[in-house]
């Protein structure tokens, strides 16, 4: 009997209406477009901004347009895995939450936290129940409402971040598609250099927590760049090697979209011409746990059946990975 692969076969993404642009960063804190662009590349982010809206929002809206593209049944979906670092609630899996309300009846759900890295995470989890042949339709969204645990005031966190939602449906593939390799890493040195100090079981919030903004994201940024810049090229190129892939085999980098620069870095290593790299970084900065599906529901159309696509990411943590897939499908 022929081994199970776990192939993409539909996606789906959000982003909320209003658009965060660089000049309107520029009235609230001491930063230009300028800086903005030449350091991360990005122009402007979406916001989700309507009160009493959170990330599964996003997730739903996400999931419902994937199902509506692909004409998929939610009741036909064994299980909805959930990306993200800014859950709806600390307890209630969001997930959960999600699947009943786009109607998946069926699936049984949970999150998966890894900061950045919970979209690549999650498509090494999704694949493992689709090649273990018990379940035939797993659903793997990725969002995060990031302006919920953004301090406006704080320039160097508040250009970055963005709101978003993206899904992608996994399946079995007959012949051979899908997820070929994966290198996933994490290393927790990285704690102290992109967290979030408060709100957790080690310093519960208080007053003075709230008072010291200690609910927000911290970032080194320096640290987390020098790290992210290297390890996320390594992981590539070490998956190009394994799998006997040039520059030339590979037909797409779907990279995370945290700064150009380190998306260039690794582009490089991988010896790829621009036009191979997904980029959307400049529309929507960096959503966290949606930047991947973010990147192929807005590249679907020029994806073709048998491309092979590495998918790379490093986030908070630390953590990191590439992953090899073989696309399934050509969209019409
Ligand atoms: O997705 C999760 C993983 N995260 C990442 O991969 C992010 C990795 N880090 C980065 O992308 C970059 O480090 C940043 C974009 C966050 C910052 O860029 P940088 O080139 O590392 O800048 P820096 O932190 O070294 O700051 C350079 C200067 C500083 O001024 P001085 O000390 O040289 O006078 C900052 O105060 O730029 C200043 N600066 C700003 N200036 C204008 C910092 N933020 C801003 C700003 N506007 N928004």
């Amino acid at each position: 009997m022929s081994k199970i692969t776990a192939a993409i076969t539909a996606v789906g993404g959000y982003v909320p209406e209003y658009v965060l642009t660089n000049q309107i960063l520029e009235t609230m804190v001491d930063t230009n477009d300028e800086w903005i662009t030449t350091r991360t590349g990005i122009k402007e982010r979406r916001i989700l901004k309507e009160p009493g809206q959170g990330t599964s929002y996003l997730a739903i809206q996400a999931a419902k347009d994937l199902l509506s593209k692909s004409n998929t049944n939610p009741e036909d979906i064994d299980m909805v895995i959930m990306a993200t670092a800014t859950p709806d609630m600390p307890v209630a899996a969001t997930g959960v939450y999600v699947a009943s309300q786009i109607g998946a009846v069926n699936a049984f759900s949970y999150d998966l936290v890894a900061a950045c890295s919970s979209f690549l995470y999650g498509m090494s989890t999704a694949a493992r129940y689709i090649e273990s042949g018990r379940y035939k339709k797993v659903l793997l969204i990725g969002a995060d409402k990031m302006s919920s645990i953004i301090d406006y005031e704080d320039r160097t966190t508040c250009i970055i971040f963005g709101d978003g939602g993206g899904a992608v449906l996994f399946e079995p593939s007959d012949d051979g598609l899908g997820l070929q390799d994966e290198i996933l890493r994490s290393d927790g040195i990285g704690r102290q250099s992109l967290k979030i100090d408060a709100g957790g079981s080690i310093l519960p919030a208080n007053e003075e927590t709230v008072a010291n903004k200690q609910h927000f994201v911290f970032q080194d940024g320096k640290t987390v760049f020098k790290f992210a810049v290297s390890n996320m090229a390594d992981v590539s190129e070490k998956i190009m090697n394994r799998n006997g892939l040039t520059g030339e085999d590979v037909h797409w980098l779907v990279p995370h979209q945290a700064n150009k620069r380190i998306i260039d870095a690794t582009a490089k290593r991988m010896n790829l011409p621009e036009e191979k790299v997904m980029m959307n970084i400049h529309k929507y900065g960096n959503t966290t746990s949606a930047t991947l599906p973010l990147c192929l529901n807005d590249y679907e159309k020029q994806l073709k059946k048998g491309d092979n696509l590495v998918f790379a990411s490093f986030g908070g943590g630390f953590t990191w990975g590439a992953i090899y897939l073989k696309w399934a499908y050509n969209s019409n």
